[in-house]
Parts: structure tokens; sequence; C-alpha cells
């Protein structure tokens, strides 16, 4: 692995095809659409009452925190040392909140003591403990108690790991009082959540975690979840989450309460697109260059049935890059690695035209696909480009 692109160094193109004619490229291409993520952080940033924090893990890469940064984003959720160092290390002036409820032992008081971030959560009194011996039991931190909120409306759900009952959490939420810190509470209703209505019912859940501890919260941090567009789904609109939250905040009655947000995927998945090429076509099988080693780790969850939009496009004789015509048919896409489970789970829809050495654009990539990829068997995904179209 080389040391990170950087979005200054990068070809710039008006159009994936322009990509594609001119690159003609044989590893899997990042294509940067920079319109997209001021678009998404925008919304954000406009529509959102409170902080909205980037959750870092969704895409870490240099170019995409470049790009939230100048769309205006400052505050991150950082879940490990290493996502603090990659943030603070390209904005110094970021605000990073460490968002794990389970922490290496350490890393709280570098995180602490090097670089400023008082934000943290925990969900259990081991950690609440570790956390408190590695800042010096400062007063100056916010500890965010995390829920558990399995409220299905989301397609992977976040609460079968982290996260506690109300009970719970209000003798968490009395420790950290009792501690001198201040109490806050965070959730996550789940990554590509569609149903606006779980935030609601996860404040509802936050609203009777206060009642029972008799603590009062100094913020609350309502997780990410929100969802990306994804081939076959139409979420609902963010303005739709946006005023969910505010009605519901509304009826919890505290006007002044700090109110935060982690997205990861509603931020980045639509930024970037992804050119594969066709290095084998065999009756209905198609070995591409990208596969679920590399920037398509995500297809592997059951739960996440939507598929990345694919396009096929060929060189004509001009050189041209062209959508392939014909009707669709279903084909099984492999990866380029030996394992036999390099294979994408559902089927790609590509016209029957489609031949070794055309490509395959996918659209909806900028979420959990960089983050994932590994170098595995040899391949490493990170060929990247700008389209400004
Ligand atoms: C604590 C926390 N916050 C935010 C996120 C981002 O979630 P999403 O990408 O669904 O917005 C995650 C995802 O794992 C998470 O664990």
């Amino acid at each position: 692995m080389n040391a990170p692109v950087r979005f200054d160094t990068l070809p710039r193109f008006a159009t994936a095809e322009k990509a594609i004619e001119s690159l003609k490229p044989s590893e899997p291409l990042y294509l940067v659409r920079p319109k997209k993520f001021v678009a998404a952080a925008r919304q954000f940033l406009d529509g959102f009452p409170g902080d909205v924090l980037y959750a870092v893990k969704a895409n870490p890469h240099p170019i995409v925190i470049e790009q939230l940064w100048s769309a205006g984003i400052r505050h991150f959720d950082t879940a490990s040392q290493g996502e603090i160092e990659i943030i603070k290390s390209l904005f110094p002036a970021a605000i990073c909140h460490f968002m794990a409820p389970v922490r290496l032992p350490g890393q709280a008081k570098i995180a602490f003591e090097k670089h400023g971030v008082t934000d943290f959560v925990v969900d259990s009194d081991s950690e609440l403990d570790k956390l408190l011996a590695e800042t010096g039991n400062s007063k100056k931190l916010r500890i965010f108690v995390r829920l558990v909120a399995q409220l299905g409306g989301a397609l992977l759900e976040m609460s079968s790991k982290y996260g506690c009952k109300p009970e719970d959490a209000a003798k968490l939420l009395k420790r950290v009082k009792a501690a001198g810190a201040q109490p806050c509470l965070t959730f996550h209703v789940g990554s590509q959540c569609l149903s606006p209505f779980s935030y609601a019912q996860a404040i509802e859940i936050a609203q009777r975690t206060i009642n029972l501890a008799g603590v009062e919260i100094a913020a609350l941090d309502m997780g990410g979840g929100f969802p990306a567009a994804y081939a076959g789904q139409e979420p609902p609109p963010f303005h739709w989450y946006f005023d969910m939250i505010k009605e519901a905040l509304s009826n919890l009655g505290r006007p002044n309460l700090n109110v935060m947000c982690e997205p990861g995927r509603a931020l980045v998945a639509e930024g970037i697109s992804l050119v594969t090429q066709v290095v084998m076509r065999r009756g209905d099988r198609l070995y591409l260059n990208d596969g679920i080693y590399g920037s398509f780790d995500e297809q592997r969850f059951a739960s996440f049935d939507e598929n990345y939009p694919p396009t096929g496009f060929a060189l004509d004789a001009k050189g041209n890059a062209k959508p392939l015509s014909g009707d669709p048919r279903p084909f099984r896409a492999f990866g380029p690695t030996c394992d036999s489970a390099d294979v994408l789970p559902r089927p790609q829809m590509l016209p029957d035209t489609i031949a070794t050495g055309d490509f395959v654009l996918f659209g909806s990539m900028g979420a959990y696909t960089v983050s994932s990829r590994s170098p595995f068997n040899g391949y490493y995904p990170d060929s990247w480009a700008i389209i400004d179209n």
C-alpha cells in the first residue's frame, strides 16, 4: 500500500465516460464527485438541529475528509486512536469525538491528553472505570451512555454489539454525574435506516432513561444510520428525518440541549462511483477486477439487500465509451482473488452484449468500500480520478 493519493494530484474529467475513454482503467478506479459531497454535507449542516459529526469509519480517505472539510464539516466521530490521528494530521483544528463504547487500553488517555478529546462513550461499568482512570477523572469529560435502539427500521442493526437497556443506562448516568463529568446519552438506530420514525422512538427511549436516572443530560447524540440512495431503493428525503427528530426533541422539552448526529454513509456514499473492468466473461459469469475483498465487502451482509447500480460501457471503434445496449439479464459477478467466496451475492443486471474488456460502473460506492478494502491476494484498489459533472 502506498501513501494515500491527494486530491490535487488526480486526473480530472467531465464525465465517467471521459475517464473510461482516457484511462481505459485495468485497475478498479474510484471516481470522486465533489459536488455530491458538498450537497450531502449542506443538507445535514442546514437541516439537522445540532452538530454534525462525520463518522470517519465510513470512509477515512484523505480525499474524502478534505471534501467534507471544505463543505463545512468540522466535527468527526472517530472510533479509534488511528482515526483521530488521520483527522488531526489533516486538520489540526478538527474536533474529534471518541464514540466507540469499548476502547483499546490506553487510547482514551492519548485521545484526551494529546488530542484534547473530551467526548467519550460507554455502555458498561468496566469501560467507565477504565475511562475515568485513563483521563484522571477529568471534570471536562462529556460521557455518553449508549442505549440499545433495536427498532427494526434499519438494514444493518447496530444494537446487538453495543448499548445497554434504559435501567442499566440510568445507573451509568448516575455514576457519571457522581464522578463529576457531564452525563450524556447516545444511540445508533442501525445503518441504512429507512424509517425516520426510528429516531423519534429512540429519543423516547432516551427520555425514559433520563426519567429513570433523575439525572439531567448535557447532550444527546443520535448516532448515524441516515440512508444513502442505492439501486432499487428510494430512501425518504433527509428533511423527513430532520422534521421527525425536531418534533421528538420538542416533546423532550429541553430546548438548550446540545444535540449531535454522526452520519457516515449518508455523507459519502453518493460522492464516489467505481469503474471496474470485465477481466473475463464466461456465459453468465463476469470476472471483474474488484470484489468482496476490495470495494464490495459490504455486499456480504445478507440484510443489506440493495445493490449498487451497475452500468456497462464498451469502447467503440473510435475509442469512445458508450453505454452497452440490449436487454439486461442477471450475471454472477466474481472478484479477482482465488477465493470462491469472492463473488457478489446478488445477481448484477447488465446487457447481454457485455464482453471481456468492457467496463462496469457502480454508483453510490463511497461508504464502507474504500474503508474495508484489503490487500488480500495482491489486489488493492487505489486508483482515483475526479468527475466534475
Ligand atoms: C457509533 C457509530 N456512529 C456512526 C456510525 C455511522 O453509521 P452510518 O454510516 O450508518 O451513518 C456508526 C457505524 O458503524 C457507528 O458505529
